[in-house]
């Protein structure tokens, strides 16, 4: 079986410090319109903590989901791979990445990377990613290897 449809649990670290950045991030999200406010945090590989909300645009389709600006300062941080994320809605719903998202983090992620769905108050569930996108398509489908590594201006 390939890495990506494993989908066992991984426990979760200490996921304290993704949960605060993400509820910072949250407090500043740009959402007029839905009035929904997320906050999104990723732990890369290097340690680094990248956080980002959810920017709303009165172009409605326009507008982008907390973890694609997570993902974009990750890229732009110099990460290329996500060891970790986490969402905050407002609780105590379960919040998860829309179906874009999934895709997105697919990307960065294998299988095996926690997703945590929080509230300012704390992390309601963890899953991981191959549990919220079984069988899923991704740059391995393109070509051999992590091309992560490789794409990147020299
Ligand atoms: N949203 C996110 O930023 N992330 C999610 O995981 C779910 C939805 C945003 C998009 C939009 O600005 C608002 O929440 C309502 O859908």
């Amino acid at each position: 079986m390939q890495e990506h449809t494993e989908s066992g649990p991984v426990p979760p670290e200490d996921s304290l410090d993704l949960l605060q950045a993400a509820a910072a991030a949250r407090a500043r999200a740009y959402a007029p319109y839905s009035r929904f406010f997320v906050g999104a945090a990723i732990r890369g590989e290097s340690g680094t903590i990248y956080a980002a909300a959810n920017v709303e645009n009165a172009a409605y389709p326009v507008g982008t989901c907390a973890e694609a600006g997570a993902i974009a300062a990750m890229i732009a941080g110099g990460d290329r791979r996500i060891v970790e994320i986490l969402v905050c809605g407002p609780g105590p719903a379960l919040v998860t990445p829309c179906g874009a998202c999934r895709q997105r983090i697919r990307e960065f992620a294998s299988a095996r990377t926690p997703i945590h769905a929080a509230g300012p108050d704390g992390i309601t569930a963890s899953f991981t990613l191959g549990e919220l996108l079984p069988m899923a398509f991704g740059p391995d489908n393109l070509e051999p290897g992590t091309p992560q590594n490789e794409a990147t201006v020299r």
